[in-house]
């Protein structure tokens, strides 16, 4: 391979058409340069022509460059290459290529019964000792590319029959929080614990964008393929990002498209009034309409792969269609009518409740409210409005029951929301791989076993498995498509991108969840340390292997245990959310409770006596919720108020249990903190284990903290003492 590999170097053609940025002041999360040793010491062949394949044919230089391999780049119609021994094939089509790659074509029509590979779909197979990567289009070239960077070695030494590989969720994307001016309050990035911005700085687009292609390039290589560049809460000058200041998303979009990913802008309802000077920003007015319709067109006109909009409306204070007594439909249904033209999409969040609540009023149940709004306007959004739920009913906590909206809208494209940032899971101080949480959420079937999972409902029809779509028409009457998988981006300008190095698992982990959301979470996090880590080529692979499996496998259901209990919620500092604060929100308006007193603690949120939540589900899960004896644990307070003394599924009192966990948890921050002091600095690099060390200082504190405060605000309610004789204040 050496010398060959060095001749084909020589020849290729080194004109630079994608540059792929190379700032090594910014840490390379799960791409470093080891992590390409595999490809880039091969003889590499790519077929094909495009924006993305140069990419491709850009990423396989760089890494053969490095690693002693080659590659030669053919656009269709070159030729001179058919003969040329190759270890890897990344090819458009079969034209012209060599025999090996209609080989791989023909077998994988032969065994799939298709012959369409997918617009973002690749298909992988080796054999006759070339590694062979097949495309429909380039962006399956680009995503094939770096499944095999994540493959390593096992892509080249075995054969292997042709794979299918294609996303199950057509959008699978980001929202970043991102302010252009610093918020007073929120900051340049609101709820970002990793910095400033990537994309802006003191109310400007920042100069130097090479991090932007830099974050591209690792979206890409997991899965994302868009993402929305400012904050769902428009503020003046964000606003802007839609008329006068479009020049600014637009160089935006220039970073971005060469990793196959496209910018949405978040516009802020109100603003043919804020901006246009209309009167009325009323969804039915045709002044309104028609502002829309030109305000879009420019937009397209100057990006023309430009996404869609992202709206939050009438929602913690933003504008939206009730000032003009319109409901949700009708606004999402006018940005829509703007957007279809070009293909564009409107996300519209069902993030709507009453954040102005009188806490003495018992009948205003928080949970209830995006259900109330949205349900009942199933059928009437346009089929390029997606309606993007959060994927609990109240606010992206540790532990909640999955939102009913999500089964409640069969004639709507719904999209699932989750929080990459880790706004009440520890703020990036704390170790908290979420990728088990949304696993079970994805995984989660509302109208039972024989029922379509929430992964399913948000699939979209042209990308995903045929019998999973099957069931799902069988269980809600009618087939569509769904609205994919969308996330609040953990992102900022920190070294590591995310403040804490480890909290990169969630990112990467994310964009591989909604690209097949059956994928194991410990497996997606061995895929993440292989890369990111390379422990191959560390003094002691297994030793840094288990020690980060160990951190990390658990730490959601860690961090669950000494924090709220039993799905409760909240307890948090009011306003930043970190840290607890059993009442801190009990007496507001936000309507977060949870209802202690000397005899117990919940919120009854049942039909019999309660808020009638539970009847927002459909069977069998309105009645296993409903019951106090079939409830799950985890869930019990979310969704009933019990006594102290009440016995729990597994045996425990609630009150015990509260004990019990919150002690567990500090042990087990406690243990990962040693494990992580044991652990070799060397085998992670220095300054990855001290910044790691630092937060682990303050994980331990504050999960002393919370440990102490809730063990002693329920000690103090209840009257009742630990059966362990542990120490509580
Ligand atoms: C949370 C968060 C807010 C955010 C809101 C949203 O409530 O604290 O900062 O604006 O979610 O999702 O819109």
């Amino acid at each position: 391979m050496g010398e060959s590999g060095s001749a084909l170097a020589r020849d290729t053609d080194r004109r630079t058409l994608v540059a792929i940025p190379d700032r090594t002041d910014v840490h390379a999360a799960w791409l470093p340069p080891e992590a390409f040793r595999a490809v880039g010491s091969r003889r590499v062949l790519v077929l094909g022509e495009g924006l993305l394949v140069d990419t491709v044919r850009e990423e396989a230089t760089r890494a053969c460059a490095r690693h002693g391999g080659g590659v030669r780049h053919r656009p269709p119609g070159g030729n001179g290459t058919a003969d040329e021994p190759f270890d890897l094939v990344l090819a458009l089509s079969t034209a012209e290529a060599p025999a090996v790659v209609t080989a791989v074509r023909d077998e994988f029509r032969r065994t799939s019964g298709q012959d369409a590979i997918g617009d973002e779909g690749f298909v992988l197979a080796h054999r006759d000792g070339v590694t062979v990567v097949l495309a429909d289009e380039p962006a399956g070239l680009l995503y094939g590319f770096f499944h095999v960077v994540r493959l390593g070695e096992t892509a080249f030494d075995a054969a292997r029959p042709a794979e299918h590989h294609r996303p199950a969720m057509r959008r699978r994307m980001l929202n970043h929080w991102d302010n252009v001016d610093v918020h007073p309050v929120m900051g340049q990035v609101e709820r970002g614990y990793a910095g400033g911005s990537i994309f802006w700085k003191d109310g400007a687009l920042r100069e130097d964008l090479t991090r932007v292609r830099a974050y591209g390039r690792l979206l890409a290589a997991c899965g994302v393929n868009a993402l929305s560049v400012n904050n769902v809460n428009v503020h003046r000058t964000e606003a802007h990002l839609l008329t006068d200041r479009l020049g600014d998303v637009a160089a935006i979009a220039d970073e971005l498209r060469p990793y196959g990913i496209r910018v949405h802008l978040s516009v802020n309802f109100a603003s043919p009034v804020i901006l246009g000077g209309l009167p009325t920003a009323d969804p039915l007015d045709e002044r309104v309409r028609q502002w829309w319709a030109r305000a879009t067109e420019r937009v397209y006109q100057t990006i023309p792969d430009f996404g869609g909009y992202v709206v939050k409306a009438d929602s913690e204070g933003q504008p939206g269609p009730f000032a003009y007594g319109r409901d949700h439909a009708d606004g999402a249904n006018m940005l829509a009518d703007a957007l279809a033209p070009y293909g564009g999409v409107v996300h519209w969040r069902a993030f709507v409740y009453n954040h102005r609540q009188d806490w003495r009023d018992r009948s205003t149940d928080r949970a209830r409210a995006a259900y109330d709004h949205f349900a009942p306007l199933d059928g009437r959004f346009r089929d390029n409005a997606i309606v993007q739920v959060k994927y609990g009913p109240m606010d992206f906590q540790v532990r909640e029951p999955v939102s009913p909206v999500i089964a409640a809208m069969p004639a709507t494209r719904l999209a699932v929301e989750f929080q990459v940032t880790q706004e009440y899971t520890g703020q990036q101080r704390h170790v908290c791989y979420l990728a088990p949480m949304w696993s079970q959420v994805l995984g989660f079937r509302p109208f039972g076993a024989d029922g379509p999972s929430v992964a399913d409902i948000a699939t979209d029809a042209d990308t995903g498995g045929a019998a999973e779509r099957a069931v799902r028409t069988a269980a809600d009457g009618g087939a569509h498509a769904g609205g994919g998988l969308v996330a609040v981006s953990n992102v900022g300008d920190d070294r590591f991108w995310t403040g804490h190095p480890l909290a990169q698992a969630n990112l990467y982990a994310f964009g591989r969840l909604a690209w097949d959301p059956r994928l194991d979470p410990v497996a997606v996090l061995d895929e993440w340390i292989d890369l990111t880590f390379v422990p191959s080529a560390t003094a002691d692979p297994e030793r840094l292997r288990r020690t980060l499996h160990a951190m990390m496998d658990e730490s959601w259901l860690t961090y669950e245990r000494y924090t709220a209990p039993l799905g409760v919620g909240f307890m948090v500092r009011p306003g930043h959310h970190y840290g607890p604060d059993v009442d801190g929100y009990e007496y507001t308006p936000w309507g977060t409770y949870h209802f202690a007193d000397r005899d117990g603690v919940g919120v009854d949120r049942t039909r019999a006596t309660g808020t009638g939540f539970t009847g927002q589900y459909p069977k069998p899960w309105s009645d296993v919720y409903e019951s106090l004896a079939e409830c799950p644990d985890e869930l019990l307070l979310f969704f009933h108020h019990v006594p102290y003394g009440h016995v729990l599924r597994n045996g425990s009192t609630v009150i015990q249990h509260i004990y019990d966990t919150h002690f567990e948890g500090v042990e087990q921050v406690a243990e990962i903190r040693r494990l992580w002091e044991k652990l070799d600095r060397e085998l992670v690099s220095p300054e990855v284990h001290a910044r790691v060390s630092e937060l682990l200082d303050e994980q331990l504190r504050c999960a002393e903290e919370w440990r102490d405060q809730i063990n002693t605000y329920f000690f103090r309610k209840s009257g009742v003492p630990d059966a362990r004789g542990r120490r509580i204040y």
